[in-house]
């Protein structure tokens, strides 16, 4: 069942069935969530199952403000802080030392948890009603509102399609930033950039003065991430991705039969095949990611079986759209 995100009621509503341990479609500022109390293991157990993902990859647990961290960390990094200070409420996780009985089952039983304040009016609207409780509510678990390994929802819709109207949604409206949060784990004494989002490599270092390393950066180590599996975000269709000049020559081998075949291109291009879809990726990287996960799925929809898309720049703002096409074009 979608509810209008906007209206009290509704917001009342989606925090009491939080707190009896129901499942709840959230939107955020990133995707929708698949939300439930984080400290409510049976809950947390649920969407473990309706996902069909593996218990060992731990989930984000979502907090209405930055005095809710104490409840869940056990410690917050000097630089940690000063991400919270930059960019909280927003896209961005921070990777914690947890605190023992903290999000036990949210966190797969791993000594860190991953915490992050969402700036949706909704979801803060949510995460506030849920602190007023009896008992509260003081965090909330919510991976991406789709089935393991596919593309992340970005609209009430997408959630309900992929879950059913048995699932309480509430509806707020498409997601401003389109892809998923940054996310840094701060656990290594160093800040260390586990998935690039809106929050931009740049953007840490100008707020805490620390260049995040990248995981390959570091020596072998632990804590798993299904958003940096390789395979992940798949459209149905087979993702490829090429520079302008391959994607010409391409759609020039290809000649007269477009079917089936969906091009989201940077550069001008020329094809005379027919059948074939072309759409235009925005120039400007925030711009891309708002539309990225819709469409792949409106791809999908139209019946494409290859996807041919035109790599974006290879700069720090295109780092998030960058890495969620390279692994849809590996899930092939
Ligand atoms: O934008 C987002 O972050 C969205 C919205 C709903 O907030 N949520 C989201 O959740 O993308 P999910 O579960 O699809 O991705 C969370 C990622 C996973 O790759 C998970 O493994 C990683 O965060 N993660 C969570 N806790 C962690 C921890 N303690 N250590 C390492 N990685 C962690
Ligand atoms: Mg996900």
């Amino acid at each position: 069942m979608i509810l209008d995100g906007n209206l009290d009621a509704s917001v009342q509503a989606a925090a009491r069935a939080l707190q009896r341990g129901e499942l709840l479609g959230l939107p955020t500022e990133t995707v929708y969530g698949l939300a439930a109390d984080s400290d409510n293991d049976a809950a947390v157990a649920q969407i473990f199952a309706a996902k069909g993902r593996p218990a060992n990859h731990p989930l984000i647990v979502h907090v209405a403000d930055s005095a809710a961290i104490t409840r869940y960390a056990k410690e917050v990094p000097v630089f940690a802080q000063q991400l919270i200070d930059a960019f909280w409420p927003g896209p961005l996780t921070l990777i914690l030392p947890r605190l023992p009985h903290a999000a036990r089952a949210s966190t797969g039983g791993q000594d860190s948890v991953g915490l992050r304040c969402p700036s949706h009016p909704v979801a803060r609207a949510v995460l506030a009603a849920c602190q007023r409780l009896e008992p509260p509510v003081w965090g909330v678990s919510a991976p991406s509102a789709n089935k393991f390994g596919r593309v992340s929802p970005t609209t009430a819709r997408h959630v309900a399609d992929e879950f059913g109207d048995a699932l309480l949604v509430l509806d707020g409206g498409a997601c401003e930033v389109g892809i998923e949060s940054t996310i840094v784990d701060c656990t290594r004494g160093v800040p260390v950039l586990l998935r690039p989002g809106a929050v931009t490599r740049d953007d840490i270092e100008r707020a805490c003065g620390l260049r995040p390393l990248s995981k390959e950066e570091l020596p072998a180590h632990t804590p798993r991430a299904s958003g940096t599996l390789l395979a992940h975000y798949a459209p149905n269709a087979k993702v490829r991705l090429m520079d302008a000049r391959q994607l010409q020559s391409a759609l020039d081998i290809l000649g007269s039969e477009g079917r089936h075949i969906a091009v989201y291109h940077r550069s001008p291009l020329r094809s005379t095949a027919q059948g074939i879809t072309l759409r235009a990726m925005p120039a400007q990287a925030l711009d891309a990611a708002r539309e990225l996960f819709g469409t792949l799925r409106d791809f999908d929809e139209i019946g494409a079986r290859l996807i041919w898309i035109e790599t974006p720049p290879d700069t720090a703002d295109w780092e998030g759209v960058r890495d969620r096409l390279q692994r849809a074009a590996a899930a092939g």
